[in-house]
C-alpha cells in the first residue's frame, strides 16, 4: 500500500519496539528480566482513581472544551504555584493526551519548513522524528558521560545559526538521567533569550529528582520571558499513570492558543474522565508520589553499586527519572560492535531486555530502566555483569 511521503521522515519508536520483542519472548515462554520499560511499576494511587470512578458515576463523559475544562486548566496551574512557586494564568494552559502529545501538537504549532531545531544528545527518541514530521531539521549537540551528560552554554552556541528557532531541553533526562540545576537553566535562559530561540522544556519527570539534586523547572522564566519558554509536562510518570494519557503545555496563551486551535482539529479534547483524575492527582495528597520517587532513589542507588563492579563500563549517577545510560563500547568486539548487537545480544543470550542507545543519539550506551522491582534489578544486572564479563 503507497503511504505518505511523510512517512520516511519518521521510523516507530525504539523503547515501544524493545519493549513488544521482551514481550513476545515471554510469550514464547523464555523468562526475561526487563529493563527496558520507560513506565513506572507502580500502580496508579488509589485517591486518583476514586476520583474517575466518581467521574463516570456522576455521567462527566461527554466532550470537554478542546483545551480542558477550567478546574483541570487551574490544577495545572495550582501545581505550579505549589510546587515551584510561579503564578501562571489558566490561558496559559492546555490539556493533551500525553506529554508525547503536546509535544507533537507544538511542534506542529511552532515550527516552519527550514528552521532547525537544537536536541542535545542523548535525546529521548521521539523528539527528532517529531521535529521532522514538523517539517524542521533537528540539530544534535553531543555530551558526554564525563561531563554528566549535560550541555553547556558553549557547546549551545556551536550548533545554533541564524535559522535556530527552538532548543528543546529535557531535564531530568530520558535517556541518561541527567538534571539541570535552576542556576545552569537560568544561564541557557539568558543565552535563548539573546539570540531569539525558544526553549521547550520537557520537565516530565520533575517530581523525580533525588536529593542532594534539588527540582528545577523553566516555568520560573516565563515572568520575565513569556515568548521564550514552553513547559512540557505530564502525569505518567510522576504519578504512575502511563495509561491515562495526560500531559500538558504551559506557554504564551497565544502559543496555547493555536496548539487549541490543531488539538480541535485532531483529538478534540483529552479525556473527560482522565481530567477529574487529574484534578485529583495535581492537586491531592503528594505522599503516594513521594514513596514511589524515595523506591526509584533506592533502586538507583542498588543499580549503580552494581553497575560500579563492571569494570569497563563508565556511568555517571543521573539525578532524575528512572534511567541508567552506561557507556559500555569498551566490551563492544567484532560479534558485538555496537549497541543494537549489544542489546540483541543480551535479550538473547542473558535474559534482560534493554534499549540500544543508538536509538537515543549515542551508539557507546545502553538504556537501563531501574522502574523494576528491586529482586529484578539486580538478578537482570548480575546477569548482565556476568555476560559483559564474558565478551
Ligand atoms: C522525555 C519524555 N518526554 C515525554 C514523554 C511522554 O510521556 P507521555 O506521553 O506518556 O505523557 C516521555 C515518555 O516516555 C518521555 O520519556
Amino acid at each position: 500500500m503507497r503511504t505518505a511521503l511523510r512517512m520516511r521522515l519518521v521510523a516507530p519508536s525504539a523503547t515501544l519496539g524493545m519493549a513488544a520483542k521482551a514481550a513476545d519472548l515471554r510469550r514464547q515462554g523464555k523468562a526475561i528480566l526487563d529493563l527496558s520499560a520507560g513506565e513506572p511499576d507502580f500502580n496508579t494511587p488509589d485517591h486518583i482513581k476514586a476520583a474517575a470512578k466518581k467521574a463516570i458515576d456522576d455521567n462527566f463523559t461527554r466532550y470537554t472544551p478542546v483545551p480542558g475544562i477550567h478546574t483541570a486548566r487551574e490544577a495545572v496551574t495550582a501545581y505550579y504555584k505549589n510546587t515551584y512557586g510561579v503564578p501562571m494564568p489558566r490561558e496559559s494552559v492546555i490539556l493533551t493526551s500525553g506529554g508525547k502529545h503536546a509535544l507533537y501538537t507544538l511542534f506542529m504549532a511552532l515550527l516552519n519548513p527550514g528552521e532547525e531545531v537544537l536536541v542535545p544528545a542523548p535525546y529521548w527518541v521521539s523528539y527528532p522524528d517529531m521535529v521532522r514530521l514538523a517539517g524542521a531539521t533537528p540539530v544534535p549537540v553531543p555530551s558526554s558521560p564525563e561531563n554528566g551528560f549535560l550541555v553547556t552554554v558553549e557547546d549551545l552556541d556551536r550548533a545554533a545559526t541564524p535559522t535556530t528557532r527552538a532548543l528543546i531541553l529535557n531535564s531530568p533526562s530520558n535517556p541518561t538521567g541527567a538534571h539541570y540545576t535552576a542556576a545552569a537553566l537560568d544561564a541557557i535562559m539568558d543565552w535563548a533569550v539573546a539570540r531569539d530561540i525558544i526553549i521547550v522544556s520537557d520537565e516530565i519527570y520533575d517530581r523525580l529528582v533525588y536529593e542532594p539534586a534539588k527540582p528545577a523547572s523553566m516555568a520560573g522564566c516565563f515572568a520575565l520571558h513569556p515568548e521564550h519558554v514552553v513547559v512540557v509536562g505530564g502525569l505518567s510518570k510522576s504519578f504512575a499513570m502511563t495509561g491515562w494519557r495526560v500531559g500538558y503545555a504551559l506557554g504564551h496563551p497565544s502559543l496555547i492558543r493555536a496548539m487549541s486551535t490543531l488539538q480541535s482539529q485532531s483529538t478534540s479534547n483529552i479525556c473527560s474522565i482522565a481530567q477529574k483524575a487529574a484534578i485529583a492527582a495535581l492537586t491531592g495528597p503528594m505522599d503516594c508520589v513521594e514513596e514511589m520517587r524515595l523506591a526509584f532513589k533506592r533502586r538507583r542507588d542498588l543499580a549503580l553499586s552494581i553497575i560500579k563492579t563492571w569494570e569497563k563500563a563508565l556511568c555517571p549517577t543521573p539525578d532524575g527519572a528512572f534511567y541508567l545510560f552506561p557507556c559500555l563500547s569498551a566490551y563492544y568486539t567484532a560479534a558485538v560492535p555496537d549497541s543494537t548487537a549489544l542489546s540483541e545480544a543480551l535479550l538473547g543470550e542473558a535474559g534482560v531486555a534493554t534499549v540500544p542507545g543508538v536509538a537515543f543519539g549515542e551508539d557507546r550506551c545502553v538504556r537501563l530502566s531501574y522502574a523494576t522491582d528491586d529482586a529484578t534489578l539486580e538478578k537482570a544486572l548480575t546477569a548482565m555483569g556476568d555476560f559483559l564479563g564474558k565478551l
